[in-house]
């Protein structure tokens, strides 16, 4: 039976807790940076078992602070995945350096580690990989290469890279607290680092302000990258959350690794048993010449059906803006952006629901392959 009701891709999991903490918080007064950021700093570095976290104003911010905290500027080039969300190389191009795309492994979109040997030369100042979907990236060749390493980490709060916790592994690790992720905040970002001079370079940087708290002097021309309390709180409940949500999450990966073993030319992202997933999106890629459709065909098909879907991700490269200012030898992620297709996943969502996508999918499979 198609939905009588349109299913949300990756609705946030926000119960009467979090509306409790935000009240608790507006009581409180503080309504910009205060002791509830402090207490998720706290609480962050023992999950994702780092010596520093600090808590700013988005992933995206994570990612530029982290880059502006090794002086990287005008005339370096850091290297990245072409499969990411765009602001992965856009702070990049904030800082004045030059984005530089290595192509991915054709199994979990995950940059190629050998592709970032060919790419490194001397104006190499960083390597940013991307944990896509939660899957961690082959980290240990990335560091062999001598170069610091900032992890683009938004979907990677659980994750674990061979047996160590995904955030105090790299020079520095930048998550993501946007609606959809798997510690959603709304808004917001952490930097977890082993580094205290880039924990002190962060901490300046965030608040234009001195790290000795002096509020009138002034070290460095910094920006406006603080989290607010009222985010920090929502992200304080759902870090108790982290274990159900990551079990409902799991439940539902199973659903689907059931019903895509059956269904021809749709095949889920490699998952490395030698790693731990954070679970948080579940791609597949769609082959039009099995699966009878191209992926667009496909999410146009299910969104009839009431179900949304997301695309993670076009290649950067590829557009209009990047297009126009860099080339990039990267064919396999060219490719995988015409397949990919992310399926419904959230802990809001209900075991019927999920079901009711998988029902959607191979309803549209089936015609799309002239089976019915
Ligand atoms: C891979 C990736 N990197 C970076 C970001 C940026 O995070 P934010 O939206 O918190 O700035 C996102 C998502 O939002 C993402 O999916």
């Amino acid at each position: 039976m198609p939905r009588s009701t349109r299913l949300g891709f990756q609705p946030p999991a926000i119960g009467e807790e979090e509306i409790a903490a935000v009240a608790e918080t507006l009581r409180s007064g503080w309504l910009t940076t205060g002791p509830k950021a402090a207490e998720l700093e706290a609480r962050a570095k023992e999950v994702l078992e780092a010596e520093h976290v600090l808590a700013v104003a988005s992933g995206t911010a994570a990612m530029h602070l982290a880059l502006v905290a090794l002086d990287v500027g005008a005339g370096d080039e850091v290297i990245t995945s072409p499969i990411t969300w765009p602001a992965t190389a856009n702070v990049i191009v904030h800082t004045g350096a030059t984005p530089v795309f290595a192509d991915v492994r054709d199994d979990d979109l995950n940059i190629d580690p050998g592709r970032v040997a060919d790419l490194v030369n001397k104006r190499t100042k960083a390597i940013m990989p991307v944990h896509l979907a939660g899957q961690p990236c082959d980290l240990e060749p990335l560091w062999q290469s001598g170069v610091p390493v900032i992890e683009d980490a938004a979907h990677a709060f659980e994750s674990a890279y061979r047996g160590r916790k995904i955030g105090g592994l790299s020079d520095a690790t930048c998550f993501s607290l946007y609606a959809t992720k798997n510690v959603a905040a709304g808004e917001g970002g952490l930097i977890a680092t082993n580094r205290a001079d880039i924990a002190d370079a962060v901490g300046e940087l965030r608040l234009m302000r001195r790290g000795d708290g002096s509020l009138y002097d002034l070290a460095v021309p910094g920006y406006k990258a603080n989290l607010s309390d009222v985010l920090a709180a929502i992200a304080l409940v759902q870090l108790d959350k982290l274990e159900r949500h990551r079990e409902l999450r799991a439940g539902q990966f199973a659903l689907y690794d059931d019903a895509v073993a059956d269904l021809d030319g749709i095949t889920p992202l490699a998952r490395d048993g030698r790693d731990v997933h954070a679970l948080h999106l579940y791609v597949v890629r769609i082959d039009a010449d099995r699966a009878g459709a191209t992926r667009d065909d496909y999410q146009r098909a299910l969104s009839d059906e009431l179900v949304s879907t997301s695309i993670h991700f076009l290649p950067v490269h590829r557009l209009a803006w990047y297009r126009e200012r860099f080339t990039a030898d990267c064919p396999v992620a060219e490719r995988a952006g015409g397949e990919v297709l992310s399926l419904p996943l959230s802990p809001a969502h209900s075991e019927d629901d999920i079901g009711d996508a998988i029902d959607a999918l191979r309803r549209v499979h089936a015609r799309f392959t002239g089976l019915r």
